[in-house]
């Protein structure tokens, strides 16, 4: 007998300066099943890391749970809870970026696990070092 129980899929990131890159991957993800659930770093994670994202978790969470490809927005407050936020959501694929290829291959064994690859080119450090850039050039010209 087939199941039709829908497939349930996750994915983390800080999603700063939400831009086409996180699209295509919040995208792509969604269109590997039924169910996306997108684990968003809070300020406090970001900062353990030495990360400091330009919008809070709250702005960052309104803006990623605005894209049509995701059905829920949970926090992401630890390395540690991946399993179980996966046992808990009964999530079957787990998804990452492939900068992290390999990185969470040690999930195997509650779900699929599988990295997609990166939109090229685009990132929210570039567009930071970019925005910084030109302010710099801008400032420069007007002395
Ligand atoms: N991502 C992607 N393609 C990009 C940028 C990001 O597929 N060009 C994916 C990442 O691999 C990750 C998710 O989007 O699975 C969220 O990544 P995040 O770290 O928020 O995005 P970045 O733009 O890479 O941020 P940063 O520059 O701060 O690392």
């Amino acid at each position: 007998m087939r199941s039709t129980k829908e497939t349930t899929i996750i994915t983390y990131g800080t999603f700063d300066l939400f831009h086409v890159g996180h699209v295509q991957l919040l995208k792509r993800a969604r269109a590997l099943g039924d169910r996306l659930i997108v684990a968003v770093s809070k300020d406090e994670f970001n900062a353990s890391k030495g990360k400091s994202a330009y919008s809070s978790y709250e702005d960052r969470k309104t803006i990623v749970e605005a894209c049509k490809y995701v059905d829920l927005v949970i926090p992401e407050e630890n390395w540690e809870q991946k399993r179980a936020d996966i046992i808990a959501h009964s999530v079957d694929i787990f998804v990452m970026g492939d900068d992290w290829e390999g990185k969470f291959d040690f999930l195997a064994d509650v779900c699929r696990v599988h990295y997609l690859s990166r939109t090229p080119d685009i990132s929210s450090s570039l567009i930071k070092q970019h925005l910084d850039k030109s302010k710099t050039e801008s400032e420069a010209a007007l002395a």
